[in-house]
């Protein structure tokens, strides 16, 4: 069985309640939208009439109406509300009902839970405070989902990258377990215009990079050489279809001035460039080249883990 996790699916921004949002997420088709309270409502993206996608529907104040026969679904249970041309004394029957998620949304974001169990622990995207511009995003990046997690720990510099900054292969200490999370640091230092050496010993940066043990919530953070955050980003991942991986992102600059960076990445920062991007297009022979190292101990550490849903007499 499945048990179930808090997943972060969608940015709030693009979740309203004109047009409804198809995403796919730990492999489940599920249509975004908002109810009349402005609430985030998801729901399976079947129609239980004849499994045609929900998202091309459209949103009425009595929930998501399916774009082929105009039957409706409240957001909050499923329950079919309302079918065009019922006769006056017939009522809908019970079994009409689209399969809905539980969902919360903080830190803009939008998390549904999948998966069994009642929905419990904290959201994925609880630590995520941005302090400062906040840079979003969303993509489908071309690398499988378990790939895009290794890769985030043996290679990050194939998935993001931070405006002036050169991620390196040293590693600072083994990767380590803290609240349900694998973290690993990882040395970096300031691009300049000179040839790079090919070993740096001298760090005065760090880039962080905390994973989950169960769902898709990956927090990677520039840091100086004192842990003090620079840029922090918080990304939700999961499954998308055929071997790819859906992303959303928030991240943002620490509002206080930087002393020891160079004057470019400071005038980079003053002209309000964004400090760090994250990759739609995966470079497969760079991940190729990586060495699989700290994300053994990922995959070992996920497949242990106890999800917090599980019932209790399975958790002894
Ligand atoms: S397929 Fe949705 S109402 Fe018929």
């Amino acid at each position: 069985m499945h048990y179930g996790n808090w997943w972060t699916v969608a940015l709030s921004e693009s979740v309203n309640d004109e047009r409804p949002l198809a995403v796919v997420c730990d492999g489940e088709e599920i249509v975004l939208f908002r109810g009349p309270g402005g609430e985030a409502c998801a729901l399976e993206d079947r129609c239980p009439h004849r499994r045609v996608p929900l998202a091309l529907g459209v949103v009425k104040p009595g929930g998501l109406q399916c774009g082929y026969h105009g039957w409706t679904f409240d957001g909050a249970t499923g329950a079919c509300t309302a079918i065009p041309n019922l006769h006056v004394d017939e009522r809908v029957p019970p079994r009409y009902a689209a399969r809905a998620y539980s969902v919360a949304e903080g830190q803009g974001f939008v998390h549904v839970w999948i998966g069994a169990g009642a929905p419990s622990g904290e959201l994925p995207s609880a630590a995520y405070l941005a302090a400062g511009r906040e840079f979003t995003g969303t993509a489908i990046a071309n690398i499988a989902y378990d790939e895009y997690l290794a890769v985030m720990l043996d290679g990050p510099q194939c998935l993001l990258a931070f405006d002036g900054v050169r991620i390196t292969d040293f590693f600072l200490g083994d990767a380590r377990t803290e609240e349900g999370r694998i973290v690993l640091d990882r040395g970096a230092v300031w691009k300049t215009g000179m040839l790079p050496p090919a070993f740096v010993t001298d760090h005065p940066l760090i880039v962080r990079t905390t994973l989950p043990l169960a769902g898709g919530g990956i927090r990677v953070e520039l840091l100086t050489a004192d842990e003090e955050a620079v840029v922090t980003v918080f990304i939700g991942a999961s499954a998308n279809r055929r071997g790819t991986t859906s992303l959303c992102w928030r991240g943002y600059l620490q509002p206080r001035r930087l002393q020891a960076a160079p004057l470019r990445w400071s005038a980079a920062r003053a002209a309000g460039r964004r400090p760090f991007r994250v990759a739609h297009a995966v470079d497969g022979a760079a991940i190729a080249a990586l060495l699989v190292a700290p994300s053994r101990e990922l995959a070992a550490a996920r497949a242990g883990h106890v999800p917090a849903s599980l019932p209790a007499q399975r958790q002894a």
